[in-house]
């Protein structure tokens, strides 16, 4: 199997642990390292809404807390049928990790793959 269909196979299966009662929009993520070593993650829901925090940084958190800051992929599925692009403070997040990587989503059918600077071409940075 290849790259993708791997990070596509892992990102469903953490879709099932997604928590999301408010929104009931489950997301799953999962992004690989320089090693090819992946880490899974889904969004988490909160009552107060603003604690929610979606799978890609979910995924991105796991790896970089685990001492991997250099990522390469990422793979983002959902349950609805539209693509799940990642939001602005996502993008943001993986401009810090994994700023020359990849971004796939993809609708349950088409994969749609981008570059990060493609979704992101003026990241804020220090
Ligand atoms: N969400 C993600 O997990 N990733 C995205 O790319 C977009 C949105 C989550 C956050 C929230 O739990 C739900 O989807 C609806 O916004």
């Amino acid at each position: 199997m290849g790259v993708i269909e791997t990070l596509r196979e892992q990102a469903i299966c953490a879709m099932g642990f997604s928590y999301a009662p408010y929104s009931k929009f489950h997301v799953g993520a999962a992004v690989m390292d320089e090693n090819g070593k992946i880490f899974t993650g889904c969004n988490i829901e909160n009552a107060s809404y603003g604690a929610t925090i979606c799978a890609e940084r979910t995924a991105i958190l796991k790896a970089v807390s685990e001492g991997h800051q250099n990522l390469k992929e990422i793979m983002i599925v959902c349950d609805g049928e539209q693509f799940p692009y990642p939001c602005g403070m996502c993008l943001q997040v993986m401009s810090e990790f994994m700023p020359d990587g990849l971004v796939h989503v993809t609708n349950g059918d088409e994969i749609k793959t981008f570059t990060l600077k493609e979704l992101m071409p003026h990241a804020f940075d220090l």
